[in-house]
C-alpha cells in the first residue's frame, strides 16, 4: 500500500514539474506578442502649401487592422517653406527634407528601415503650382523623389492628392482615432460601434479647404459623392476642397480686392489689420498664384503700402465679398455655387481652424456669442497694445483677426453652421494624441490596414496562451499540493 501511494505521489509531482514547465513556455510565448520586433513604422510627408512636416507612425504588427491602434511616433517640421516655394530652385526642396529624413532614420529601428512604408503626400500647393506651370511641378517632385530614394526606407512614391481625397483622408483620420468605425466589443469580437455616429471634418489649409461628412439625404452631385467601405460598413460622404479658400491664399484675395477697389494702388487701407500696424508689399508677392489674378489695369509700382484700421465691420463686409453665396440651380449650397447637404453630426475642425482660435483662447466649446465678441473685441485692438500683449508672436499678430473673421465667415456663411449647429463643433489638433490631418488616412489606405470586410481573428493568440497559461497554473498547484499530501500525510496502516 506504502508502495503504491509513493508511486502516486511521485506520478503527481512528475505532472507537477511538467505544468510547471509548460507553464514557462507559455509565459515566454505570451511575452512573444509583445516583443519590440513586432512594431512596424510608416512615414508621411505632409506637403502643404506653406510648410511641410514628417509624420512617424508605428503600430503593432500582430494588430495592425485593428482601429485606434496606429501611434504617432513624432512629427518633424521640416525648415522653410511648402516645396511648391521651391518652382525656381527644386534642388532645395529635396534638400530640405532631409535633417527630418535623419531625424526618421534615428527613430526608426536600423533594422526596419528597409520595411518602413515612406510616402509624400502634396496638396493644394502644389495644386496650384501644377496649373500654374506643370513643368516646374515635376521637376519639384523629381528633387523630392531623388531626395528621398537615398534613403533606406520602402519609399512607394509622391504624390499630389485631389481635393476629394485629402477631405475623404482627414475623415478617415478622424474616426479612425476615435474608433467610430469599428471597436473590439464585449463579444470579443470587432464590431461597428452600436448608436456611434460617425464624425464630420473641416479642414483649412494654406490653399484649400475641405469639408467632409456624412449627411442625412442623398446627395444630388456625385462630384461631391464618395463611397467608403470600411470593416464590413458601407460610408456614403459628402466632400469638397475649395481650392483659393485656405487662409493664406484668401488673405491674398482679400489684400487684392483691397487694392483694386482702393483709389490708390500705392496707398492701401486693412480694416483687419489693427490701427497704427503697416507693412510694405510687393506686387510680384501678392499676384503670385492662380488665385490672385493681376488687375485689369496693373500699375507700374513694384511695392505698395499697406495701412491697417482696425474695424471689425468692415474687415467683415470686406471677406464676405470673397465668397459667392447664391446657390444658383442647387437647393442647398456652400459657396460659388457649390452642391452641399445640410451639416449634420459632429464636426472636427483642425489644422488652420484649430491654430488661430486656440491663439485666441476659444476652442473651448465656447457659445458663438462669446467667440463673436473675443474676436471683435482682439480686431478692435490697436497694434501698440497687440505687441504689448503678445511679444512673442509679432510674425502672424497682424493677420489673427483677419484669420479669425475669415474662419468664422467661412463656418457660417459658406458651411451653413449656425447658433444651434456651432456648438457641434469642436475645435482640435490631435485626438488619441495623434495630429489630426490627412496624413494617417492615406497611409492607412495605401497600407491597407483597414479592410473593407469584418475582421474575423485579429486579437492574435493572447486569449488561447492566457487560458494555457491559466490551465497550467491550477494543474500544477493541484497536482503538487496532491503530491506533498500524500507524501507527508498518508499514513497506511
Ligand atoms: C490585415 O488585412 C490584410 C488584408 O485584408 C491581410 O492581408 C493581413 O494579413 C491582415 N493582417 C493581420 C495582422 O490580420
Ligand atoms: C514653365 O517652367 C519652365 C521651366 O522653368 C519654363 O521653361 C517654361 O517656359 C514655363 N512655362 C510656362 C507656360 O510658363
Ligand atoms: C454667383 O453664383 C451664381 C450661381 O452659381 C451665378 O449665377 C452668379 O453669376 C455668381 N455671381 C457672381 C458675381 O459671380
Ligand atoms: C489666452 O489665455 C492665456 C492664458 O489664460 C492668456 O495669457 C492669453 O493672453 C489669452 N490670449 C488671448 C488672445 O486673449
Ligand atoms: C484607397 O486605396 C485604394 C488602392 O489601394 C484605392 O483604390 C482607393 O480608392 C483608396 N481609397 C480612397 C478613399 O481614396
Amino acid at each position: 500500500m506504502e508502495q503504491k501511494a509513493r508511486s502516486v505521489a511521485f506520478l503527481l509531482a512528475a505532472t507537477c514539474v511538467f505544468s510547471i514547465i509548460a507553464l514557462i513556455l507559455t509565459v515566454v510565448n505570451v511575452k512573444d506578442v509583445f516583443l519590440p520586433s513586432s512594431t512596424k513604422y510608416g512615414l508621411v510627408f505632409d506637403a502643404g502649401s506653406t510648410h511641410t512636416a514628417l509624420y512617424i507612425y508605428q503600430w503593432p504588427a500582430d494588430k495592425e487592422n485593428g482601429t485606434g491602434i496606429v501611434s504617432q511616433v513624432e512629427a518633424c517640421a521640416v525648415s522653410g517653406p511648402g516645396i511648391s516655394s521651391y518652382a525656381d530652385s527644386p534642388a532645395l526642396a529635396g534638400a530640405s527634407l532631409k535633417p527630418c529624413l535623419d531625424k526618421a532614420m534615428m527613430t526608426v529601428p536600423a533594422k526596419l528601415h528597409q520595411e518602413t512604408p515612406t510616402y509624400l503626400g502634396a496638396t493644394a500647393g502644389m495644386r496650384l503650382l501644377r496649373e500654374q506651370n506643370s513643368t516646374k511641378a515635376e521637376r519639384v517632385f523629381a528633387e523630392v523623389t531623388k531626395t528621398i530614394r537615398q534613403y533606406p526606407v520602402d519609399f512607394r512614391g509622391a504624390q499630389i492628392l485631389t481635393g476629394n481625397e485629402e477631405g475623404t483622408f482627414g475623415w478617415i483620420t478622424v474616426n479612425y482615432l476615435l474608433e467610430t468605425l469599428v471597436k473590439f466589443s464585449f463579444a470579443e469580437k470587432w464590431e461597428h460601434p452600436q448608436g456611434t455616429e460617425v464624425l464630420g471634418a473641416l479642414d483649412l489649409g494654406g490653399a484649400s479647404t475641405q469639408i467632409t461628412f456624412q449627411p442625412g439625404s442623398t446627395i444630388e452631385d456625385q462630384n461631391t459623392s464618395i463611397l467608403l467601405r470600411l470593416y464590413s460598413t458601407n460610408y456614403s460622404l459628402y466632400t469638397h476642397s475649395y481650392l483659393c479658400y485656405g487662409q493664406t491664399q484668401a488673405l491674398k484675395m482679400l489684400l487684392a480686392a483691397l487694392r483694386e477697389g482702393s483709389s490708390s494702388p500705392q496707398q492701401v487701407t486693412h480694416p483687419c489689420y489693427p490701427k497704427g500696424y503697416q507693412e510694405n508689399v510687393t506686387t510680384a508677392a501678392l499676384y503670385d498664384s492662380p488665385c490672385v489674378p493681376m488687375p485689369s489695369t496693373p500699375s507700374p509700382a513694384q511695392v505698395f503700402t499697406v495701412t491697417g484700421t482696425g474695424d471689425p465691420a468692415a474687415c467683415k463686409t470686406a471677406i464676405e465679398k470673397l465668397f459667392n453665396f447664391s446657390c444658383g440651380a442647387h437647393r442647398t449650397c456652400g459657396f460659388n455655387g457649390i452642391y452641399q447637404p445640410p451639416v449634420r453630426g459632429q464636426f472636427f475642425a483642425f489644422s488652420g481652424f484649430y491654430y488661430t482660435f486656440h491663439f485666441l483662447n476659444i476652442t473651448g466649446q465656447q457659445s458663438l456669442g462669446h467667440v463673436n465678441s473675443t474676436i471683435w473685441a482682439f480686431c478692435n485692438s490697436t497694434w501698440k497694445e497687440l505687441v504689448e500683449d503678445f511679444p512673442q508672436e509679432t510674425e502672424r499678430l497682424h493677420m489673427y483677426c483677419s484669420i479669425a473673421v475669415y474662419i468664422l465667415t467661412l463656418l457660417l456663411d459658406g458651411y451653413k453652421f449656425d447658433e444651434h449647429t456651432w456648438s457641434s463643433i469642436h475645435f482640435s489638433k490631435k485626438a488619441a494624441n495623434v495630429d489630426i490631418g490627412w496624413t494617417l488616412g492615406f497611409m492607412l489606405n495605401l497600407t491597407n490596414m483597414i479592410p473593407t470586410e469584418a475582421l474575423v481573428h485579429v486579437k492574435g493568440q493572447q486569449p488561447d496562451l492566457w487560458a494555457s497559461a491559466i490551465f497550467f497554473i491550477v494543474l500544477a498547484t493541484v497536482t503538487g499540493l496532491m503530491a506533498i499530501f500524500l507524501l507527508c500525510f498518508w499514513k497506511p496502516k
